[in-house]
């Protein structure tokens, strides 16, 4: 069974529960929870004079009191001046994930109005939805059941003892989002040899069928015939055949925003063929494709006015006798000839082709996401996206989304002068500039395909999985790009979903 949350609109203080999360900043109790507090002989009270627990963020404590609801867990939010958007959902998380480790099933999560600070309760109810997905999500498929095994969590009730209207509004939002992160993440973690480009397609027209989306698949003659050279030169060395997926979803008349997800499932480096270390992690390769899909599953549930096409050029990157080879030369969907240099730097060639077709859409802006360079993970490590773009405005409306979203963006320059390391002899570009700049290099590769509409570029391949887990993440799938697209997306959506928003800080 899937899991799921609810609001219910009743006090704390007598909701009866296997468990009562209570999320508490730093300090003493705040005034709303005295009722509880009484309820539990004054148990809560007791363990924060203690000093057992103090409210810093992350901080859980588990208590066995009298009253309607046999286990108390409290947990951390940190400072009060310190609570945002940000806090929340993370408790939200550490309360699910902690519920998860007890072995209950079904829980209640209350944040009380003081606590929330000077986050409004729509707002609230967003990120509680979202933290509390977040923290519930967890894969074993397959794996053989243990007998010991904690059962997974199944649902999450956010207690709204002062009326519920603009929570449950918020929650709405923050479910229909968290949905789509946990379907990102749940692609994302597939091996190769499941996720494969037409396992990406068979998920795309699920989707299509399950919310009423326009779908378009290409197979490899319809990519060949559409002359993507540059997406087939990746796709030759491969037994799999690639896929092109156009999905779209018309919630308004205006023309549409384009999101191209890269779907590698996955990345050998193809003749230049990478090394053995860690080679495993390039199943996520298909991350930036993952977290369109997952974006597509909130239009789905939330159905705003808004005009979105999703583009997914999928493929693997092989080496065989049939599989390009350094020194090739190509020509793209745009016309451009490309030099094959290095058969590694494969997801710009296949995007180049994404971006040319996206033309036909007359897009108000075009944005990319993609796990595209080991170099983003040495500037910004595994907290940020990269982002670059041919348009000022854009990169930072990306920038504000990544702050609400919690998931961090942070621009690098695409000036004219990293132009030059693209040339090459004997083709309009060469699809390798070497060492330096990687990541920037990779975003000018882009950007010559890029005809005719605003464009941004977001370099994942930092942060779409992690190696450890922490207490917004699990080791593994991070489903990021569904939170930032999410609130880039209905923030220009015409129904206001999020009309007025305020960019708050994010530590997440
Ligand atoms: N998929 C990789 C980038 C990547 C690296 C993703 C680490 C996640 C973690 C990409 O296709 C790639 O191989 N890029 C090369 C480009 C180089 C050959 C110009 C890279 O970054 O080394
Ligand atoms: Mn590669
Ligand atoms: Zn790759």
């Amino acid at each position: 069974m899937p899991f799921e949350t609810a609001v219910a609109q009743a006090p704390a203080a007598d909701y009866e529960t296997a468990l009562l999360a209570l999320a508490i900043p730093r300090g003493s109790l705040p005034p709303s929870l005295e009722g509880l507090d009484l309820q539990t002989g004054g148990a809560i009270g007791r363990v924060l004079a203690a000093g057992d627990f103090t409210g810093k963020q992350d901080e859980t404590a588990v208590i066995y009191p009298p009253g309607p609801a046999p286990r108390v867990l409290l947990i951390g939010l940190g400072k009060p001046e310190d609570v945002d958007r940000s806090a929340i959902r993370r408790a939200a998380a550490v309360a699910a994930k902690r519920t998860r480790s007890l072995g209950v099933t079904r829980a209640a999560f209350h944040l009380s109005a003081e606590a929330r600070g000077k986050v409004n309760p729509a707002d609230a109810g967003q990120m509680i939805a979202e933290g509390l997905d977040q923290g519930a999500w967890q894969y074993n498929e397959m794996k053989k059941p243990a007998e010991d095994k904690k059962p997974p969590l199944e649902r999450m009730e956010i207690l709204a003892p002062e009326g519920s209207g603009d929570l449950t509004q918020g929650h709405k939002v923050g479910q229909a989002i968290g949905a789509g992160q946990s379907l990102a993440r749940s692609i994302q973690v597939l091996p190769g040899n499941v996720c494969t480009p037409s396992y990406v397609a068979e998920r795309a027209r699920d989707l299509a069928q399950r919310h009423g989306f326009l779908i378009t698949v290409l197979d490899r003659a319809a990519i060949v015939q559409e002359k993507m050279g540059a997406l087939m030169s990746v796709a030759q060395g491969s037994a799999e055949e690639p896929r092109f997926i156009a999905i779209e979803y018309q919630g308004s008349d205006s023309a549409p925003l384009v999101l191209i997800g890269k779907g590698v499932t996955f990345d050998t480096g193809g003749i230049s063929i990478k090394p053995a270390q860690n080679m495993e992690d390039m199943k996520y390769d298909m991350s930036g494709a993952a977290a369109v899909l997952g974006t597509f599953e909130m239009l789905g549930r939330l159905k705003p006015r808004v005009h979105v096409v999703g583009l997914i050029p999928s493929t693997e990157n092989m080496p065989s006798g049939t599989a390009v080879k350094p020194g090739d030369v190509v020509t793209s969907h745009l016309g451009k000839t490309i030099e094959i240099i290095n058969t590694d730097a494969e997801g710009r060639l296949i995007l180049a082709d994404a971006l040319s077709y996206a033309r036909r859409y007359s897009p108000a802006a075009v944005v990319d996401i993609a796990t595209l360079t080991g170099a983003i993970v040495v500037a910004l490590g595994h907290t940020a996206t990269g982002v670059m773009g041919s348009d000022e405005q854009l990169v930072e409306e990306l920038r504000g989304a990544g702050e609400r979203a919690g998931e961090r963006v942070w621009p690098l320059p695409l000036w004219d002068d990293y132009r030059d390391l693209m040339k090459s002899d004997i083709a309009d570009l060469k699809n390798s500039g070497g060492r330096p700049a990687g990541s920037i290099s990779a975003g000018w590769f882009l950007r010559e395909f890029v005809d005719g509409f605003p464009w941004a570029h977001l370099d994942i391949a930092g942060t779409a999985y992690s190696d450890r887990e922490d207490a917004g993440r699990v080791k593994g799938p991070t489903g990021v790009g569904v939170r930032l697209f999410s609130e880039f997306v209905l923030s220009r959506s015409e129904s206001g979903e999020r009309e007025t928003r305020s960019v708050s800080g994010t530590k997440a």
